[in-house]
């Protein structure tokens, strides 16, 4: 086994990782088109209240369980109690979690190397290389598996380098880029005609649907994915924090980011179909609602940077490179779990772990792009529906009725030495133990019969 852990050296990096993790496709794409497909402003609130009472308790649970036993989800969970049975059931909940963020990093490397492909097709696009352009446009096996292995070897290169050289130092560089870039494109996209159609749609909820049984449960659905919840992404990076890091604080600034941008996202996305609208492409389909899958960004808003001449393929080229960044510092996080558990359960090195495994979640990638009809939207399904919300009741329990109460006062205490006079001690406890849960549990019948 492997002894030498790594740790976060500071806590802009430990958020900048975390953030890195939590803001991804789910922010940029799966935000702004579950809120296109819900009726726009009633979706953004709902999820912006589910976020903060969901998503960020159960973001702590996986927090105080990572940083307090320092390993990975399979080695954490059995740490927490004495009970053998009890361990058997931690350590194939830690084992579930591995083989599932490695199922999302094999769907996730699939859409990022669409969209990867979109950069080089806008470059050639400036420099008029038509035939590229297309080339690089339309999917392809081909296509599509060479951006996948360039994607999971991108990947695989930041994460072999370890926590402080790879992750945190990527994700410090990477984190404030995406920011810049998608700030400068809302505000571009804001000033161009049939904008504020758009932000009207997004911005004004109607209350009416409101009540709507699949807006609530693809809110809470998307504020798990987004937070990266469940899979044990935030429970190692959790290990890797600092005891003199304030976990309550520190925990909120991440899911405030995570909402803040994915907020962010749809005042670029839904105005800009918008902008696309008056510019006569079609932006909705058959059945009168708006364009929300894949079609959305690989093909109307495409449309939309190629009819705005030399300006939109530049908007076109930041938008993709935004995109693929996003995906890249969500990657990793996914990655390095299967990594870290691969480093504490056997002798190898992270290097050799880390490329081995990518290896293999290639191959799943591979197997998913040459039987696509079949598996991609089952494996998506599976993973993200079903697997992330019942994971992430698992690991609320655990952290709820698992660990003691005064172990979990101290982890709490260290790094926040007011924390048993503060609200979060009054609350959280029971809130994990109870209310969490239940609704966890709640969404995920739904889910189940919806
Ligand atoms: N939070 C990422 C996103 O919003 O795109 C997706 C994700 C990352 C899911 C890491 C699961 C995970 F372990």
């Amino acid at each position: 086994m492997s002894s030498e852990r790594g740790q976060f050296s500071s806590r802009f990096g430990f958020i900048s990782a975390a953030t890195g993790s939590a803001v991804g496709l789910g922010n940029i794409w799966g935000f702004p088109t579950q809120t296109a497909s819900h009726g726009g402003g009633a979706f953004v609130l709902v999820y912006l209240i589910l976020a903060f009472l969901l998503a960020y308790p159960a973001l702590m649970a996986e927090l105080i369980i990572g940083r307090h036993t320092r390993h990975n989800m399979v080695g954490a969970l059995p740490q927490l109690t004495q009970r053998p049975a009890l361990q058997v059931i931690g350590r194939a909940t830690g084992l579930y979690g591995v083989l599932i963020a490695s199922l999302i990093l094999s769907f996730y490397a699939i859409v990022a190397a669409w969209l990867m492909a979109q950069v080089p097709a806008a470059v050639a696009n400036i420099g008029g290389q038509q035939p590229a352009a297309s080339w690089f446009t339309q999917s392809s096996l081909l296509r599509d598996s060479l951006f996948c292995v360039l994607f999971l070897a991108l990947t695989a290169a930041i994460v072999a380098r370890g926590v402080k050289d790879g992750i945190e130092r990527w994700s410090s560089r990477l984190m404030p880029a995406l920011l810049l870039l998608i700030l400068g494109l809302t505000a571009v996209v804001l000033t161009l005609p049939g904008a504020m159609e758009g932000l009207r749609l997004y911005l004004v909820p109607d209350f009416s649907l409101i009540a709507h049984p699949s807006l609530l449960t693809s809110a809470m659905g998307q504020a798990f994915f987004s937070l990266s919840l469940g899979v044990g992404t935030m429970l190692v990076y959790g290990s890797y924090m600092s005891k003199t890091d304030n976990l309550p604080l520190t925990g909120a600034y991440v899911a405030l980011i995570d909402s803040g941008i994915a907020f962010l996202a749809g005042l670029l996305i839904i105005p800009a179909m918008f902008v696309a609208h008056q510019q006569g492409i079609e932006i909705y389909s058959a059945d009168n609602t708006l364009i929300a899958g894949p079609d959305l960004i690989l093909k109307t808003l495409p449309t939309l940077f190629n009819s705005l001449g030399l300006s939109g393929a530049l908007i076109g080229l930041v938008f993709f490179l935004l995109l693929s960044i996003a995906a890249l510092t969500s990657s990793i996080s996914m990655l390095e779990v299967p990594v870290t558990y691969a480093l504490e359960q056997f002798t190898i090195s992270r290097s050799r772990a880390t490329w081995l495994i990518a290896s293999g979640i290639f191959a799943i990638s591979l197997l998913i792009l040459f039987n696509f009809d079949e598996l991609f939207g089952s494996v998506i399904n599976i993973t993200t529906k079903y697997s992330q919300p019942l994971l992430g009741a698992m690991l609320c329990l655990f952290a709820g009725w698992a660990l003691h109460r005064d172990k979990l006062l101290s982890e709490i205490s260290a790094g926040y030495s007011a924390a048993e006079q503060g609200l979060f001690w009054k609350i959280w406890p029971s809130y994990i133990r109870f209310v969490c849960p239940v609704l966890v549990i709640i969404i995920f019948v739904q889910n189940v019969r919806t």
